[in-house]
Order: C-alpha cells, then sequence, then structure tokens
C-alpha cells in the first residue's frame, strides 16, 4: 500500500532544523514527509550543522540539503529566495527559543531565517527545548508575535527532558508533525468551508464495572474519513467510541463510550454541521441493568436482557444543520442481503447516501485496512473495488460534496 498522502504528495516542503538535541527526530520527519510524496528542502541552522550532519538529511530527501547562505551546495544555483519562495509550506521543527526569537523578530542571518523571510507559504513551528525555557516569557511572547502573524504554532509535549528533568518542551512526534503538515497545507483544499461531523468506532454497552457489550469495530474507517476531510480543508468533530487510534491533530476529538452518550453528542454537535458520515458501528442493543458491582459467578446461568438503543440516525432525521438538511450519510456493514438491507436503510433513515459493505468478504470491515463498498444513493448503485480506506475516504468525501454542491444549485 502506497504511504502517500495526496495533499502533500508533489508538495515544496521547506523544512528548517535548528540547533536542539531533538534535531535527530526530523530525520524521522524527513523521511515521513518524502514518503508521503513530498519535496523536501531542508535548512539546517549553525546550532544544526554542529548536532546533526546534512547527509542524513541528504540520504533521505535525495535534494539538498542548505546551511549557509553564502555557500551554495556544489550541484545547486537555488539560493534561499528561489528555496523560499517554492516552498508551498515551511515547518521549523524542531525550533530552539534563538530561532523562534529570530523568526519572531524578522531577523534574516542564516539561510533559513532568510528564506523564511522570502516565503509567502504558511509556517508551521514545533518548539523544542529543555528545563522551563518553553515556559520563559520571552519565548511565549515570540510565540505570540508569531501567531498573531498566522504561524501555527505545534505544542511541544510535557515529560523526560534531555537535562534530566520533567517538564513542558519536548517536540512533538514526528507522526504528529506530519499531520500538522497535512492540516495546515489542505486549509485551502475543496472542502474549505464545510462543518463535517463524522462518528467512528463501536460502542460499549456495560454490563458491570468490568465487563460490555461491543464490537469489533477499529474506528479505522472514520479517522480516515475525518483526517482526509481535514487535509481537504474542512472543519471536523469526530465523535469516536472507545478505539486504540490517537487523536487526530487539527480535527475536534469528543470521545464516547456508550450509544446513547454518542447519541447525544452528534444530537449536540449536528446543528453546526453540514454533513452528517455516521461510520461508527453503533450496539443496537445495550443490557437493560448494568449492574454496580462486578458480577459473580455463582455456578447458575445468567441471563442478560438487552433493550433497543436510540438509532441514530433514525432520531436526527428532523435536526437541521448550518445550512439547512445536512448531507446524511450512512454505513451498512452487512453479512448477508447488502444491497437489499442498504436500500431499505436509505429509505427509512431518510440518507443521502450509504456506504455498503460485506463484511465476509476477504480484506473488508472492521479491523482491516481496506475495504470493498457499494455506495448507494437515489441516484442509483456504484460498486467500488478493494481499496485502502484512505482512499475509499476521499471517494466517499467527494461524493458528500458533490450532493451538497447539487443541493447548493
Ligand atoms: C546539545 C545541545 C542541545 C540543545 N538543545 C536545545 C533545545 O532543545 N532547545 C533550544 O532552544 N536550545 C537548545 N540548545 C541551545 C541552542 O543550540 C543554542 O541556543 C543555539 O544558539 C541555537 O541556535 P539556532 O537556533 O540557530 O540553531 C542546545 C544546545 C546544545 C549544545
Amino acid at each position: 500500500m502506497s504511504a502517500r498522502i495526496p495533499v502533500l504528495d508533489g508538495r515544496h516542503v521547506l523544512l528548517g532544523v535548528s540547533g536542539s538535541i531533538a534535531a535527530f527526530k526530523a530525520v524521522a520527519l524527513a523521511s515521513k514527509l518524502t514518503q508521503a510524496g513530498a519535496l523536501v528542502d531542508v535548512a539546517l541552522t549553525r546550532g544544526a550543522a554542529e548536532l546533526i550532519r546534512p547527509l542524513s538529511f541528504q540520504a533521505i530527501t535525495h535534494r539538498p540539503v542548505y546551511s549557509d547562505p553564502f555557500e551554495l551546495p556544489e550541484d545547486s544555483e537555488i539560493g534561499h529566495v528561489t528555496v523560499g519562495r517554492r516552498a508551498e509550506l515551511v515547518l521549523v521543527a524542531p525550533a530552539t527559543a534563538h530561532t523562534i526569537a529570530r523568526l519572531a523578530l524578522g531577523l534574516a542571518d542564516d539561510f533559513l531565517t532568510t528564506s523564511v523571510l522570502a516565503s509567502t507559504a504558511p509556517l508551521l513551528i514545533a518548539p523544542a527545548m529543555d528545563a522551563g525555557m518553553y515556559d520563559h516569557p520571552t519565548v511565549q511572547e515570540h510565540l505570540a508575535r508569531l501567531r498573531a502573524r498566522g504561524a501555527v504554532i505545534v505544542e511541544p509535549a510535557s515529560g523526560h527532558l534531555a537535562s534530566g528533568l520533567e517538564g513542558r518542551g519536548r517536540l512533538a512526534e514526528p507522526e504528529v508533525l506530519l499531520e500538522a503538515a497535512c492540516a495546515v497545507l489542505g486549509r485551502t483544499g475543496d472542502l474549505a468551508g464545510w462543518s463535517l461531523l463524522v462518528t467512528a468506532g463501536g460502542t460499549q454497552e456495560p454490563l458491570d464495572p468490568v465487563r460490555f457489550v461491543g464490537n469489533r469495530s477499529s474506528g479505522k474507517m472514520g479517522f480516515a474519513i475525518a483526517q482526509r476531510a481535514r487535509d481537504r480543508g474542512a472543519q471536523v468533530t469526530l465523535i469516536s467510541g472507545p478505539s486504540a487510534l490517537p487523536d487526530l491533530y487539527g480535527v475536534r476529538m469528543i470521545r464516547v463510550t456508550t450509544a446513547r452518550e454518542m447519541y447525544q453528542a452528534v444530537a449536540a454537535e449536528l446543528p453546526a454541521s453540514d454533513a452528517l458520515l455516521m461510520a461508527a458501528a453503533v450496539a443496537d442493543f445495550r443490557p437493560e441493568h448494568a449492574a454496580e458491582q462486578k458480577i459473580k459467578k455463582s455456578g447458575a446461568e445468567l441471563v442478560i436482557r438487552l433493550v433497543p438503543n436510540p438509532d441514530i440516525l433514525r432520531e436526527t432525521r428532523g435536526i437541521d444543520g448550518r445550512r439547512g438538511r445536512p448531507i446524511r450519510v450512512g454505513f451498512a456493514a452487512e453479512s448477508q442481503d447488502l444491497i437489499a438491507n442498504s436500500r431499505a436503510k436509505l429509505e427509512a433513515k431518510d440518507l443521502d447516501l450509504v456506504v455498503a459493505n460485506d463484511i465476509t468478504q476477504p480484506g473488508s470491515g472492521f479491523e482491516a485496512d481496506t475495504n470493498r463498498a457499494t455506495l448507494l444513493s437515489c441516484d442509483g448503485l456504484e460498486e467500488l473495488p478493494l481499496l485502502p480506506k484512505t482512499v475509499l475516504a476521499d471517494v466517499i468525501l467527494d461524493r458528500v460534496l458533490a450532493l451538497a454542491r447539487a443541493r447548493q444549485r
């Protein structure tokens, strides 16, 4: 499966690396960006060049690495102005206190800072510093100044620092920085201005404090939709049942446990949305009573009475979104009579689109990274091939956008 990410594929990213002990993590970031298809130019500050060699980046990006503005690489005639101007995103990671100060003040004393001044691209800054430096008023003042100018700051994490101290200042992980790059580059995508409400994962219906009735949904489909929608410029709220997947950068996350909690969250968020994509596998039933204490075995059989949960799509039929009736997308995971059951769902729940998949097919269903789906709408039926869930997410979003545009006409 290709690791290419559409919003990064073929895009010019200038990765600025400054003299932090976390500079080694920028190599992993350069690798992730390159694998995603980005054309990564690296600019090292003098401090960074003391800590890490240009070759580490060059071997990964297969492109020149810039450091001294007065010394052009042998095989390149490109200077800071060209590199700055062609960048579609400037990502400074790690950003030291010193480089943050230089950027805030508009100093232009090395290749990176000069390129940033020559660039009109969005600026993404990932600070990294030790021993309370991050909380120093000067650093915060500089960051506030950069934020006011439109820069996006990826907050450092708290934890163990290189000095042995604990505190705020650890560089965000490369995975998070990759996500942040996607979110910032995607801001002007075709879904800009749209507000999407996505659900993901299964729900857990408690039986007692330690047991629940649940299902095998991993959340991958809903998370993929939220991620791709964000990368295309949408404002996304993701309501997720319990899932091992981490929060998505740039997506408003609401974590819930039960079907009733998910229903309440959907009903509360829908009025601020333009479309609802219900990818969650919501439990149809819950135990009538959840025991307060752990149920003990007694040798006798245990009978659990299940009662129906609210049907979220059915219950939210009358709720208007930001621009009137929202586009409503349901998901049907079936093990038999796929098309008949999905068509019934389309009509009964007043949906615009049903994404139907036969969970008995190889490579489809709950825990897989792929899915073979059939799309049903009032216009008919479209059978899709086996696709990575991320690619399927884009196809679904294409259809949602087409439905929304058709309605605007
Ligand atoms: C081993 C080592 C690690 C450092 N780590 C950091 C750091 O994480 N954050 C920071 O702001 N400065 C750090 N510094 C200090 C900077 O390297 C120093 O302020 C330098 O002037 C930064 O210049 P630059 O931003 O142009 O790279 C470190 C210095 C050394 C020697």
